[in-house]
């Protein structure tokens, strides 16, 4: 075999004069009658190679038949390109390889799509032969980065002495919130092993263990609706500590983000990350992870509904709705077209009835609701709301959480009509005192809003039996650019108040035992204090390679729909599998 003696990245004008082997595929060919020319690439770089007929008749004889993409070795001598072949935007690009001999190692076939070219082909066609995608620069850099970012956070935890420990990927569910991937028992009849949601139960058992530092970069599952951020299966970067508070976590994150940042992609963040509550993230962005690269904040409305003669929104404050609006700089200018196509986008992702408006101008609000609004309440408006001329107000009433739904999105999506985020920012902020549990509609019940071994405020805790609704926790999560980078909460770590949370959830004392009782139990035996947090590895790399889906730093990712395209997963077992497993399919 012609074994390469240099990858193809590597050779520079010092090597002018050597005899080296190359390995690698053929990206790029161009015939000149008598001479050709190849690109040989490899992860490395490229390096062109030349084939002179008169020179070397029968390498010139073997490559004159070969295609891109063939892999191929090649023997030959390093020689100084001419002054003006010189191409600097590679390099190798001072030299060339003239060649001595040839070894064809595999001949491809005609390529489902041009591996130069990402843009060549649909995503679900590159998808279905991924192992050809990850050919392409692009791809290479984006595993490369996710590679590099996996180095930094384990040297990172590994020099403040956190200890790697892996945990089972057989287990029972998790209460994360998301349904469970299950996987049939063969020896157990009937029973089932849960995928982890994330290994929350494993990481606070090792609290109890006195590991004291724990971290894992570690593969999670969960069904759920899926996103452009959001895989069935995903990495986190899982950390748990024993005698800390809130505080120590936000440091170790806040420490970890920033050599992220800063040894990837030379970003330096600042020391300290600012810190928001969840009330005042929902009150001013409309959620809780907001985009903070800009402004145009929710404003509150609802004393302006109060004097004025609309109705309808006068009777969603009657009914405990809310009322807000926001200001959307320069933007009168949006047709009737545009304002309708903003309330159908309202409408339809977020339940709102409708979308009202004002526009402004000389020194008054006009069109949309504004005759509801006599003239000094206009006035009022346009000065507590901060409106200049050629401004519009969007202003949405309703249930407080449609209100938020609706109003975040909407400040999205006029930022990307109206390009007003500077994508040279990077915008860290960690969210805190989230309420412990929220109300369940549907199940007339809580539910856990972190998941239910969170400890509550204990400044909050008399509440906890007469208003649990307005309970703080002690969960936090990290948010960069409007996307929830990592997230999680001091742990309760006493097995009696877990019993009364299990309790306010809804969760009988018998359901808690079969569950968690494991958990409770070694709560009994000497559990530390403590707590964690979680990074989403994915969005992490995904946000750092300038992408805007998770699949694209994410080497073999499933569709929106979960399937794999490539091996066609999930896929048909036979008969005698569901057999051993005690299945059968029923098909209805
Ligand atoms: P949480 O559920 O908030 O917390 O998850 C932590 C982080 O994981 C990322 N993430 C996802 N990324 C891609 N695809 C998904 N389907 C997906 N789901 C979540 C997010 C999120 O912030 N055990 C707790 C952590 C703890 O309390 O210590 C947990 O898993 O970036």
């Amino acid at each position: 075999m012609l074994k390469r003696s240099h990858n193809c990245g590597e050779l520079r004008k010092k090597n002018v004069g050597n005899e080296v082997i190359l390995n690698g595929w053929i990206s790029k060919r161009r015939d000149h009658g008598g001479l050709i020319f190849i690109d040989l690439r490899d992860r490395y770089g490229k390096t062109q190679i030349i084939f002179n007929e008169e020179i070397q008749p029968d390498a010139y004889n073997q490559i004159f038949r070969l295609g891109l993409e063939d892999v191929i070795g090649v023997k030959g001598k390093v020689i100084l390109r001419p002054d003006d072949a010189i191409n600097s935007d590679i390099s190798t690009g001072e030299i060339d390889i003239e060649v001595i001999e040839i070894q064809v190692f595999n001949e491809a076939d005609q390529m489902p799509f041009n591996v130069n070219d990402r843009n060549s082909a649909s995503e679900d066609h590159r998808l279905k032969f991924r192992y050809l995608e990850l050919r392409t620069k692009e791809m290479q850099e984006n595993l490369k980065l996710r590679h590099e970012t996996a180095q930094i956070t384990r040297k990172f935890l590994h020099e403040k002495e956190f200890i790697e420990v892996e945990t089972p990927i057989l287990m029972k569910s998790t209460p994360e919130g998301a349904r469970d991937f299950l996987v049939p028992s063969r020896l157990h009849k009937g029973k089932f092993y849960a995928l982890p949601q994330s290994p929350q139960t494993y990481k606070q058992l090792l609290m109890v263990s006195g590991i004291d530092k724990y971290f894992q970069i570690v593969k999670c599952f969960r069904d759920e609706d899926f996103r452009a951020d959001r895989q069935p299966e995903f990495t986190q970067i899982d950390i748990e500590m024993s005698f800390i508070q809130q505080d120590d976590i936000i440091k170790i994150g806040t420490d970890l983000t920033r050599k992220i940042w800063s040894e990837t992609i030379g970003i330096e963040l600042p020391n300290k990350f600012p810190v928001m509550t969840y009330q005042d993230a929902l009150e001013n962005y409309g959620i809780d992870r907001p985009d903070t690269r800009f402004g145009m904040l929710l404003q509150e409305f609802s004393e302006f509904v109060q004097k004025s003669n609309f109705n309808a929104f006068k009777t969603v404050l009657d009914n405990d709705g809310r009322v807000k609006a926001i200001v959307a700089s320069g933007c009168a200018k949006y047709s009737r077209k545009i304002i309708d196509e903003l309330t159908d986008f309202l409408k339809q992702y977020h339940n709102a009835k409708g979308l009202a408006w004002m526009k402004s101008t000389n020194g008054d609000l006009e069109g949309g609701i504004s005759k509801f609004f006599n003239e000094d309440l206009r006035q009022e408006i346009i000065k507590s709301c901060n409106i200049n001329d050629n401004d519009i107000v969007f202003i949405v009433g309703d249930k407080s959480k449609i209100v938020f739904s609706a109003l975040s999105a909407l400040r999205l999506e006029i930022a990307k009509r109206e390009n007003l985020i500077d994508q040279n920012i990077w915008a860290p902020i960690w969210i805190v005192d989230f309420p412990l549990v929220e109300w369940n509609e549907d199940e007339n019940r809580f539910d856990a809003l972190h998941h239910p071994f969170t400890s509550p405020n204990f400044d909050d805790i008399d509440k906890m039996d007469s208003n649990p609704g307005n309970v703080r926790s002690l969960a936090y999560d990290i948010v960069m650019n409007g996307y929830e980078i990592g997230g999680g909460s001091i742990r309760i770590h006493s097995s009696e108040l877990q019993a009364k949370i299990f309790n306010l959830l809804g969760i009988s004392n018998e359901e808690a035992e079969e569950k968690f009782g494991f958990l409770m139990n070694a709560f009994k035996y000497g559990a530390p204090p403590h707590g964690g947090m979680a990074f989403g590895f994915d969005r992490i790399v995904m946000l750092l390679a300038n992408c805007s889906q998770i699949r694209d730093v994410i080497a073999f990712p499933k569709t929106t729909s979960a399937i794999s395209l490539m091996d066609n997963s999930p896929a048909n077992v036979d008969k005698n599998q569901l057999k051993d497993l005690h299945l059968e399919i029923i098909r209805t």
